[in-house]
């Protein structure tokens, strides 16, 4: 288990992501990486899968109380009441009775509504629905809005963040603060948007040093930068290799070598929260 210095949440160092992991291939794919020890999952209002990914908690037999459920509130919710609707329906559609950590999935910041919908999340976790609350994609400017609007910090954010964009400065801004960073598209997606990061030769060469494949190696960088990756996995054998990245430490100098491939544009799809919104 992973804590920052002053953090009271206590979380898994690794996480599934389960992005298109949907229906009954879905669940299944969730038990998989349920049983061979994924406690974190990551699922949201918008994938529609978070019946599917609850029913993988089920189908793997593990307790559910061993399960950290995470999911996330639509752009489109922001606005009371239809943000407290959503997250009540998001629980029922887990049928898990709470969510573990409820997040705002992206500021949109024109539409204005957030501080709106964090004040939805704090009252949900008051009322018992969630357990923690935190928020995705918000820049250093949205969190200390919604800090000076309600007095309350998200206690995690999860950001975009691989090699080619390792958020320096953002990761700085959430030490400072003691929130927990998670990593989306951890892995750059493989190389779904042109070339993998996991074909760069630094990569590489970690990868042949601790005789790991690149795939952990990019994983072993998160976790020795205090980041907690999602990767999405719907193989359990990809599943099990990306969870035994978590045994392997990187030294400084690779940890830097990799953090050496960022890029000022090195978003995979230009999805900067200052001006992509998502519905
Ligand atoms: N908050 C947000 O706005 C946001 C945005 C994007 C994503 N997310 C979350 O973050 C999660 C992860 O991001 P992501 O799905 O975009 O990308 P990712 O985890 O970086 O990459 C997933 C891709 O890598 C492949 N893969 C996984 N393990 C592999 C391995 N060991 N070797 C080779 N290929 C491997 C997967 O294929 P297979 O499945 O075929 O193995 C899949 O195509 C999502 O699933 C979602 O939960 C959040």
């Amino acid at each position: 288990m992973s804590q920052t210095a002053a953090h009271p949440l206590s979380l898994p160092s690794i996480g599934l992501g389960t992005y298109r992991l949907r229906g009954l291939d879905g669940a299944r794919a969730v038990a998989r990486a349920v049983e061979s020890g994924y406690r974190l999952l990551d699922s949201a209002f918008n994938y529609e899968n978070e019946a599917a990914v609850a029913e993988g908690v089920r189908l793997s037999g593990i307790d559910r109380d061993e399960i950290f459920f995470t999911s996330k509130l639509a752009g489109r919710h922001h606005a009371r009441p239809l943000a407290d609707e959503a997250i009540q329906e998001s629980v029922l559609r887990t049928g898990l009775g709470r969510i573990d950590l409820m997040l705002i999935h992206w500021p949109n910041p024109s539409q204005g509504l957030y501080v709106e919908a964090w004040e939805a999340l704090v009252d949900a976790r008051e009322a018992g629905l969630v357990r923690h609350i935190g928020v995705s994609n918000f820049l250093p400017e949205h969190l200390e809005r919604i800090e000076a609007a309600t007095g309350v910090m998200p206690e995690v954010n999860q950001i975009e963040l691989h090699p080619r964009f390792p958020q320096a400065e953002q990761l700085a801004h959430h030490r400072e603060k003691g929130i927990i960073t998670q990593a989306w598209s951890p892995i750059g997606r493989a190389g779904a948007y042109g070339s993998s990061v996991l074909d760069e030769p630094v990569v590489r060469e970690v990868a042949e040093a601790h005789d790991i494949t690149a795939t952990q190696a990019v994983l072993a960088w998160h976790a020795a930068r205090g980041v907690l990756p999602l990767p999405k996995s719907a193989h359990p054998q990809r599943q099990r290799e990306n969870l035994a990245a978590l045994d392997v430490a990187l030294g400084e100098d690779e940890t830097a070598a990799i953090t050496g491939l960022g890029r000022a544009d090195g978003r995979l799809k230009d999805q900067d929260p200052a001006v992509y919104e998502e519905f």
